[in-house]
């Protein structure tokens, strides 16, 4: 590495592209590290703040980087991306800059990091020089992204040390969390009247009013939230109804909505994101411990703006409870490490103060992760351990984890059922370490919901990775589980189809637990594999499904796609699109693996040319998965 003093910029820029705000975390935390290290100018900003043709003029640039869905950039990181592979840009283009890349991902998806990974190709072909290997963070480590970030920085700083004194004078050395050393929150909390806090608009209805408030709500806080902060529309659950046997260990719902809002359009395939409802008590018992008014009304602001009036004309303010229970995960989510470290300036009791000081350290990281992470403490668990703290409610507003929407693959066709939405929901529950029983936020809720109620769902459509097949596609699906969901939507709409025109045929491969327990719509994949059906063997489909737990050896769906190899390559040949849904662990390289022998075996070519050609199917956009975890 060439020396880093010739250029006279001593400051440090650290971009973040993040989708759910955990690279944007780990890049404040890198920030705040630099500065304690006496660094004279520290940047962290959204990738999307920065002007990408300013990176030759920078002295050294940190990226952190999540991947989504599919090895997808974020949102905030398509233009970015999109400057920095035009054609124009030499191989000397950014000489002379230093740039290290962290990236946040999950090994249990196929393309593990791929952003991370191809940004720091990028930069060095563009002639940037790296100071360290690029660090992987991975969420199915034990202590999640943290268990590579904190290893990668201690090395990112010892390099920038050796390299620029200028840039860390304090040195390499670990700072310890100190009184004296306090950040400032970021945002500022304005307190209002109550009649101001009634928008104009929202005097109509509840859910006009309702909608204004989530969409200032989550305004308030930019880059806590992605995707819109106005949703779509408000759902009303029409049935709920049990999908598996009851006791049987799986709690899998097939539940209705209809719009109640404005009306609602999709295509199948697509993605329903929910904002779950909080528990009200837990809400409550949260505004008291932190000593807050719910009454009050506030507006959220950026600290760094000196303005006291409205900085943005177009917010709002929002009762303070309506806030909270929005934008705020009380009772579900962990908080991250920073919220520990924080806390131990507001703790009073010495004791406690020494035990939140030690937990931000590096030698209490893995009691942490035991404390936290894998108990799921909530923060309102948290915040009661350790009572004598006081911490403002501007900490708060930055640091308690945003309330996140969860994403469903829609399973039903509109065009079945007009002004619905229906989706298929496994209850998520587990045990921890400590036999505290702890539950999924969204799916419990849902699951919990009686139609006779009168609860308005906030939601949002969104298109995933399942492109809507036109009825003349032969089609491979590949769903066990909950993963049925999509393809129960193309069932519908290809039913739907087939009494207009000519349908190509669908083979389905379903997999589930047992017979009796979990076989999801068992009547309704079998009455469209009945002659003529949708799923016909004399249309040339069929449908298969493997039972893992009826014999004493697993049988999964690539067992039964391996049997049925002879028709699945003839569907391939005829131009036949694959989908792939279900759960990310395994399953979505077990599928691909079984293609690959398929394809090798029925047409005679080695393994190596078989996963080329799938390749090739995937580039071609006949190859598509939709994976959750
Ligand atoms: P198991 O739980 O008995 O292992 C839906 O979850 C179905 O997918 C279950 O029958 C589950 O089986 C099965 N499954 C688990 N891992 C899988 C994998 N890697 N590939 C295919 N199916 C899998």
């Amino acid at each position: 590495m060439g020396s880093m003093e010739e250029k006279l910029d001593e400051q440090l820029l650290i971009l973040y592209a993040s989708q759910t705000g955990n690279a944007m975390d780990a890049a404040e935390r890198l920030g705040r590290e630099a500065e304690r290290r006496g660094c004279p100018s520290v940047s962290v900003l959204s990738i999307d703040e920065f002007q990408p043709s300013d990176l030759p003029n920078k002295e050294a640039v940190i990226f952190v980087v999540s991947t989504t869905g599919q090895g997808d950039n974020p949102d905030s990181m398509k233009g970015f991306w999109r400057f920095l592979l035009q054609k124009n840009l030499t191989r000397d283009w950014l000489k002379g800059v230093h740039y290290a890349v962290f990236g946040l991902g999950d090994s249990s998806y196929q393309k593990y990091n791929f952003v991370a990974k191809k940004l720091d190709k990028r930069l060095s072909d563009l002639g940037a020089m790296a100071i360290i290997e690029r660090g992987l963070g991975d969420d199915q480590h034990p202590s999640g992204y943290e268990g590579a970030l904190d290893p990668w920085m201690s090395a990112l700083w010892n390099m920038l040390y050796l390299k620029n004194h200028k840039l860390l004078p304090n040195g390499s050395e670990f700072v310890a969390p100190d009184a004296t050393l306090i950040d400032q929150p970021r945002v500022r909390i304005i307190y209002h009247d109550a009649e101001e806090g009634v928008p104009p608009l929202s005097t109509s209805t509840d859910l006009k009013y309702l909608e204004t408030q989530i969409e200032m709500a989550r305004s308030m806080t930019p880059g806590k939230f992605s995707g819109k902060n106005r949703p779509d529309c408000f759902l009303k659950m029409t049935k709920n109804h049990l999908l598996s046997r009851a006791d049987s260990g799986k709690d899998v719902r097939h539940l209705e909505f209809e719009a109640v809002s404005s009306s609602i359009d999709y295509e199948v395939g697509d993605v329903l994101e929910v904002l779950p409802g909080q528990n009200p008590a837990a809400v409550d018992a949260f505004i008291q411990r932190c000593n807050l008014n719910p009454e009050s009304y506030i507006t959220v602001q950026p600290r760094d703006k000196e303005n006291h009036g409205f900085l943005n004309p177009s917010l709002f303010p929002v009762k303070l409870k309506s806030f909270v229970e929005l934008t705020m995960d009380v009772a579900s989510a962990s908080p991250k490490r920073y919220f520990f470290e924080v806390m131990s300036y507001f703790a009073i009791a010495e004791h406690e103060k020494e035990r939140l000081q030690y937990f931000a350290s590096p030698e209490g990281r893995d009691d942490l992760y035991k404390y936290n992470q894998k108990e799921r403490r909530t923060v309102l668990e948290v915040l009661e351990d350790f009572p004598s703290v006081q911490m403002p409610f501007e900490w708060l507003v930055q640091l308690v984890p945003p309330l996140k929407t969860r994403a469903f693959s829609i399973s039903s066709s509109h065009s079945a059922h007009p002004n619905q939405v229906h989706l298929t929901v496994s209850v998520v529950s587990w045990t921890t370490p400590y036999k505290r029983t702890r539950a999924g936020l969204c799916s419990s809720w849902l699951a919990s919901l009686d139609p006779q109620q009168r609860v308005f769902i906030p939601a949002w459509f969104n298109k995933g990775s399942l492109p809507p097949p036109p009825p003349s596609l032969p089609l491979i699906l590949v769903g066990p589980g909950t993963g049925c969901a999509p393809f129960h939507g193309f069932v519908e709409e290809r039913a739907l189809q087939s009494k207009k025109v000519p349908t190509a045929p669908v083979l389905f491969f379903f997999g589930c637990r047992n017979e009796k327990d979990d076989f999801l719509y068992k009547d309704f994949w079998l009455s469209h594999s009945e002659k003529n059906g949708v799923l016909s063997e004399d249309k040339g489909g069929g449908f298969y499904v493997a039972f893992s737990r009826d014999q004493p050896k697993k049988v999964y769906v690539q067992h039964k796609m391996r049997e049925n190899s002879e028709k699945i390559w003839s569907l391939l040949t005829q131009g036949a699109s694959v989908y792939v849904a279900g759960s990310a662990n395994k399953m979505p390289s077990d599928v691909l693996s079984a293609f690959e022998e398929i394809v090798s075996k029925e047409s005679g070519v080695p393994k190596e040319a078989a996963l080329r050609w799938i390749r090739t199917l995937e580039k071609a956009g006949k190859y598509h998965v939709e994976a959750w975890s």
